[in-house]
């Protein structure tokens, strides 16, 4: 090859680069999704505000245009990272044109109606956040086609129905947030490598079965307070290999079954206002870091266990609540215990108001009295 070919080879392959034109495809992806926008909403010094396609959205420098929103590698869009300004309107089905998206964060605008079909087609999506908005619809059993998903953030939105039971395909998945929606329905089975598990206020309901949570050696997170699940919440739930912190407050939770956890490393519990009856069971102390337990406002009868008062890693303690009676261990009160919390709210005989734990003060004698089948007279 001739020094004048090399040139001009060089040449070609600089004014190529510079004059980067985007796939044909991709820009008209790019300007149905901004047209679907109410334009009143795209102030001009947002994001899409600097979406002028009189230039191409890949070519660099971006001077006045196409200044964020998203980005390329080559000429192809790889991410759209909205800023969070309220654009308000619809998501453009023809998104599933961007077929070498890895990332799509439209959090905190105003986008509403369904999230398109045809974004549960493209396959090498890594990350979907539409967190707070308002899109609406349901979860199509199709999401099973983002082969690629590692997270889904779906958090503060409208979307109803349930949970398709292809979740489980997902097998990249790490981390789910479906909270604050209207989902309805049980839990289907969860995809394996699941660390993080996010369905906090929903109208989900049914039993915590083995079957969704089957198989989960990695789960660490599970948030699923504020929703409508009855039933036991079974001994094996805290026995998760990974699980760490545990959040199923507010439930209609009527029962509990606490193995004892040696190899365990949860450390958080919150079992708060359901309606879980009978005897509190020591078991709990057997985890060897658990550092805050609450099972407050539940039905809980009998004696509070000495264990708890001795367990050196629990830092914070709520059985406030319920209807636990006889004397508190002593030991939450010489000063050794490091507990703060609460026990007020109870039957309890003697509990010293010097301590904070007993700040609340317990039950009337009358209403102890009808919890007991006015057998036993916990208060003096
Ligand atoms: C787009 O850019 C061209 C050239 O810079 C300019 O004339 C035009 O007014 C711009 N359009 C919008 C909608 O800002
Ligand atoms: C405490 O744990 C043991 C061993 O895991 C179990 O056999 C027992 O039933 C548990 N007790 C209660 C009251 O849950």
């Amino acid at each position: 090859m001739t020094i004048t070919a090399i040139i001009t080879l060089l040449l070609i392959t600089t004014t190529t680069a510079t004059t980067t034109t985007t796939l044909p495809s991709d820009i008209s992806a790019l300007k149905a999704i901004k047209s679907a926008i109410n334009p009143s909403t795209i102030p001009s010094y947002s994001c899409l505000g600097s979406w002028n396609f009189t230039s191409d959205p890949c070519a660099n420098p971006h001077i006045t245009h196409f200044l964020c929103g998203f980005s390329c590698s080559s000429n192809r869009i790889t991410q759209l990272t909205f800023d969070r300004i309220g654009y308000s309107g619809t998501l453009s089905p023809l998104i599933s044109k961007l077929t070498q998206l890895v990332t799509i964060d439209l959090s905190e605008n105003k986008f509403t109606g369904p999230i398109p079909m045809s974004l549960f087609t493209l396959p090498n999506l890594q990350t979907l956040i539409l967190r707070s908005n308002s899109f609406s619809g349901s979860i199509p059993p199709s999401i099973s086609n983002l082969k690629s998903l590692e997270t889904i953030d779906i958090s503060h939105n409208s979307i109803s129905g349930t949970l398709p039971d292809s979740f489980s395909s997902l097998i990249m998945i790490t981390r789910i947030d479906l909270s604050f929606n209207k989902l309805t329905g049980s839990i289907p089975k969860l995809p394996k490598n699941l660390l993080e598990l996010a369905m906090k206020s929903n109208m989900l309901s049914g039993n915590l079965l083995k079957n969704s949570f089957s198989e989960l050696a990695q789960l660490e997170v599970v948030e699923l307070s504020e929703n409508l699940f009855t039933g036991t919440i079974p001994g094996w739930f805290f026995l998760q290999p990974s699980l760490q912190q545990v959040n199923i407050a507010n439930n209609g939770f009527t029962g509990i079954e606490i193995f004892k956890g040696v190899d365990s490393n949860l450390v958080a519990v919150d079992i708060g206002y359901n309606k879980i009856g009978g005897y509190l069971s020591g078991n709990f102390t057997a985890y060897p870091v658990l550092s805050s337990l609450s099972l407050r406002y539940n039905q809980l009868h009998g004696p509070i266990p000495a264990e708890y008062s001795k367990k050196t890693t629990l830092k914070r303690l709520f059985l406030d609540g319920n209807y636990l009676s006889g004397l508190p261990p002593k030991e939450f009160f010489t000063g050794k215990s490091s507990v703060s919390g609460s026990l007020g709210d109870n039957c309890l005989k003697s509990c010293p108001t010097s301590s904070q734990l007993c700040l609340k003060s317990q039950k009337p004698s009358s209403i102890c009295q009808q919890a007991y089948g006015g057998k036993v007279k916990p208060k003096s």
